[in-house]
Formats: C-alpha cells, sequence, structure tokens
C-alpha cells in the first residue's frame, strides 16, 4: 500500500507512521509528504528520512480549487492507495474528498464528535470533562468528521496542565493511527 502523508506542522505523527513502515507493523511503503508549509519540522523530517516532498503553499494560488489541482497533479506522479492527514489544519473540498472517495484518512486529538477544530486538547481542559482521546476516522466534507476506524479514551486528571495531557494524547496518537492503518490495510 503506498502511503502519502498531509502535514502542516511538527510531524511527530509522521515521525510514528515512518517507524511503524520501518520496523514493519503496517505493510505499506512512503511515497510522499505533502505539506502547505515550508519551515515546518515536519519537512525537515521527510528529507531526513529521504522521503519525497511536494510543497504547495496555499498563498501562492488564488483559489482552493488551482491549490488542490496543483496538489493532485503532483500526486499524480505517485499511485497512492491511502492519503493519511496527520495535523494537516486544511479542509479539504468536497471535489479532493470524491476524488480519493474513502481513501483521507485523518487523525484528531479528542473523543470525536467533542471537541473539534484545531485546539481540541485544550478545548477539552477548558471544558473540565473527565476524558478525552483520540479519534481516526475516514475524511467526509465536514471539519473533523466521518466514519470512524479507532477511537480510544484517555482521562484528563484534576492536575493536568495541557503540556503534560498533550504529551499523552500524543503518545496515544503515535500507537493509534498505525493501528488504525492496519485495520483498513
Ligand atoms: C496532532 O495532535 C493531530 O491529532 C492534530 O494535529 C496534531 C499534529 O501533531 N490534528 C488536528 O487537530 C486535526 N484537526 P504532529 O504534527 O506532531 O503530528
Amino acid at each position: 500500500m503506498n502511503l502519502a502523508i498531509f502535514a502542516s506542522g511538527n510531524g511527530s505523527n509522521f515521525a510514528a507512521l515512518v517507524k511503524a513502515v520501518e520496523e514493519k507493523k503496517i505493510k505499506a511503503k512512503f511515497v510522499v509528504l505533502v505539506s502547505d508549509k515550508p519551515e515546518a519540522f515536519v519537512v525537515e523530517r521527510a528529507r531526513k528520512a529521504k522521503i519525497a516532498v511536494i510543497l504547495v503553499k496555499r498563498e501562492d494560488f488564488v483559489s482552493r480549487a488551482d491549490f488542490e489541482a496543483a496538489i493532485i497533479q503532483r500526486l499524480k506522479n505517485y499511485k497512492i492507495d491511502l492519503i493519511a492527514l496527520a495535523g494537516f489544519m486544511r479542509m479539504l473540498s468536497p471535489g479532493f474528498v470524491k476524488l480519493y472517495r474513502k481513501r483521507i484518512i485523518n487523525i484528531h486529538p479528542s473523543l470525536l464528535p467533542a471537541f473539534k477544530g484545531a485546539h481540541a486538547i485544550k478545548d477539552a481542559i477548558d471544558a473540565k470533562v473527565s476524558f478525552t482521546g483520540v479519534t481516526v476516522h475516514f475524511v467526509d466534507n465536514q471539519m473533523d468528521h466521518g466514519p470512524v476506524i479507532l477511537q480510544k479514551q484517555i482521562k484528563i486528571k484534576r492536575t493536568d496542565t495541557l503540556n503534560a495531557l498533550e504529551k499523552r494524547i500524543h503518545a496515544l496518537e503515535h500507537k493509534l493511527y498505525p493501528q488504525a492503518i492496519k485495520i483498513i490495510s
């Protein structure tokens, strides 16, 4: 299975997936990283791991349609079986989702449908809920939404700081994402 990762940030999930492939925990081949942020650490991680990188900045295009057309055009050089979003902080259009129907998955740091969006971990702490978690799901036309593949909860301790909870959530993400890919591959 040929895997493309879309990411905009640190890339700890990207690194966890690279490791899972190297350790043969998932039967996949990393073919390309797509990033909208040339300065993101994930780009450096991909270069170190000798994985091809497609950089496409949204600001370089007039419309989202043009931006996505550029990604699609460049992805044609690879035979992609699965796109895994790993901190890719952009909504994909219905047209893009349709093109890769049932082949785009996302990881999100909450028990969806609770706490969608870019600040899910902080939002869970602020809401004073006792549990949050991690969800891996197929992508549909709504943000952080679509059929769930795997979901696991984490208890929020009364003493938790944002930093402490983030660490536990990320550690769980790094285990769950490879497991979810294994389930669907
Ligand atoms: C991860 O926690 C991921 O779940 C989240 O971005 C982070 C990326 O971290 N995604 C979302 O919030 C999607 N709505 P990483 O760059 O270290 O993998």
